[in-house]
């Protein structure tokens, strides 16, 4: 395990080109397997889950490899339609080759993708749609084994509208015969750009980004040049770095109408925000204030994965903020650690209440998940003295290297091996 030491009280200045979106690249790389042929995905970020795919991707026959940050994935080689244990276990979201698996193969054989740290993270919409579109699925000792000699497109209602679920059927449903409508899809940007992505790919796909997606199945597929979104998510934490270390950064590639809700609330705190087809540029002096409620929900709403990045920039607002909680059952443990550095934070249920303090302190800290521990970045860089952050390799997961884009940002920040 890794750590990484930052030097608090310095504003942030300059400029960073925002890495390929996390959770686009992962469904994407799922979705080449449907292509059969070679697909190029420009602008690919280097990460740990993308790592994790691509060996799965290898492990059922494909040949997949990097040229510079392009991933090269050819999937007319692939065999298998079964994926180890030992790779699934490796990423929280491997679910999401579940149905692309399925529509290539007619079978699919993997294990079940147990909880993470965030609390159970149960499939059974991924599992209920497939079963719609007339798979077969056997669970037999934390095994799925499903097979389908024939998908036939329907109307799939999902009974809330998940992410992972809306673009695993969305994927099914491409080698379904027939017009397959998912209604109460999740309706992420994420989703619009596995859309786009498909398409190019020669598919029929239309309406994400809105609750009902149609997909016109039984297409011939193809290989295709693609170029991913920027992540939303790492740009939402460069934002609440400038906010909660002040300072007048951009932030090249960044699309603000895809983080509306977040620069809302920065606003509201008193950053400065602009932005251009080219990105966002963020300008805030002093400290923070306090702002209106912030309660997660699905898109357009305010996203789970930048609740604590946001708290960590508000703990030494001036104000009480409230947060409210309703995506995932475990998503404060980042608290405690920033209570370490000198934040005054009460978790009751899905609230936590925020009264900002005039001064934090640098303190030893450790990263409990991926986006709790880009907030402890975030708290440490406003924190007076010195912050060593352990167990950062949960941030790898997401950040294809927050030392190197913080840095750049005038940040003192540097990453060490972890001493025993
Ligand atoms: C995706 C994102 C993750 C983000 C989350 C919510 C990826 C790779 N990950 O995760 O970063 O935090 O969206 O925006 O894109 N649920 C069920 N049954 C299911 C599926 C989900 O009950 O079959 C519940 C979950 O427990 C959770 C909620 O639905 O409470 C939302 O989950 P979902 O939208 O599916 O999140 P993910 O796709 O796992």
């Amino acid at each position: 395990m890794s750590e990484i030491l930052i030097q608090g009280g310095v504003s942030l200045e300059g400029e960073v080109c925002v890495q390929g979106a996390k959770n686009s690249v992962l469904p994407i790389l799922a979705a080449t397997i449907l292509a059969g042929g070679e697909v190029l995905l420009e602008g690919c970020p280097h990460l740990r889950d993308v790592d994790a795919s691509v060996d799965i991707l290898r492990g059922l026959g494909c040949r997949v490899r990097w040229e510079g940050d392009a991933l090269l994935a050819d999937t007319a080689s692939m065999t298998g339609c079964a994926i180890s244990d030992a790779l699934m276990r490796r990423m929280r979201s491997s679910a999401i080759f579940l149905g692309a698996v399925l529509a290539r193969c007619g079978r699919a054989e993997m294990s079940y993708p147990g909880g993470c740290e965030l609390g159970p993270r149960p499939i059974d919409l991924h599992l209920a749609g497939l079963r719609d579109l007339g798979a077969q699925i056997r669970e037999e000792g934390g095994f799925l084994h499903c097979s389908a000699a024939r998908l036939t497109g329907r109307e799939i209602v999902l009974a809330l509208p998940s992410v992972g679920a809306t673009e695993n059927l969305m994927l099914a449903a491409c080698g379904a015969q027939g017009v397959t409508v998912i209604s109460n899809a999740a309706r992420e940007p994420e989703i619009v750009d596995l859309q786009e992505f498909l398409n190019a790919c020669g598919a029929d796909v239309a309406g994400a980004g809105s609750s009902a997606v149609v997909i016109r199945g039984g297409r011939k597929l193809h290989g295709c040049r693609y170029r991913c979104m920027s992540d939303r998510i790492v740009a939402a934490t460069y934002l609440c770095a400038a906010c909660a270390a002040g300072g007048d950064i951009f932030l090249r590639r960044a699309r603000e109408e895809h983080l509306a809700t977040v620069t809302a609330s920065l606003r509201q705190a008193g950053c400065a925000i602009t932005s251009d087809t080219a990105g966002i540029a963020c300008r805030c002096i002093g400290r923070p204030r306090a702002v209106r409620p912030v309660r997660t929900a699905p898109y357009p709403g305010f996203p789970t994965d930048a609740q604590a990045i946001l708290m960590a920039a508000l703990v030494r607002s001036e104000g009480t903020t409230v947060f409210e909680e309703n995506i995932f059952e475990n998503r404060y443990r980042h608290v405690d650690e920033l209570i370490r550095m000198g934040a005054d934070i009460r978790v009751s249920g899905r609230t936590a209440v925020v009264t900002g303090v005039e001064h934090l302190s640098g303190a030893a800290v450790r990263c409990t998940d991926l986006r709790g521990g880009a907030a402890l970045c975030v708290a440490a860089l406003a924190a007076e003295g010195e912050s060593r952050l352990f167990e950062t390799g949960h941030i790898e997961r997401g950040y294809e290297d927050i030392v190197r884009d913080l840095g750049a940002l005038g940040a003192r920040i540097t990453g060490a091996e972890e001493r025993n």
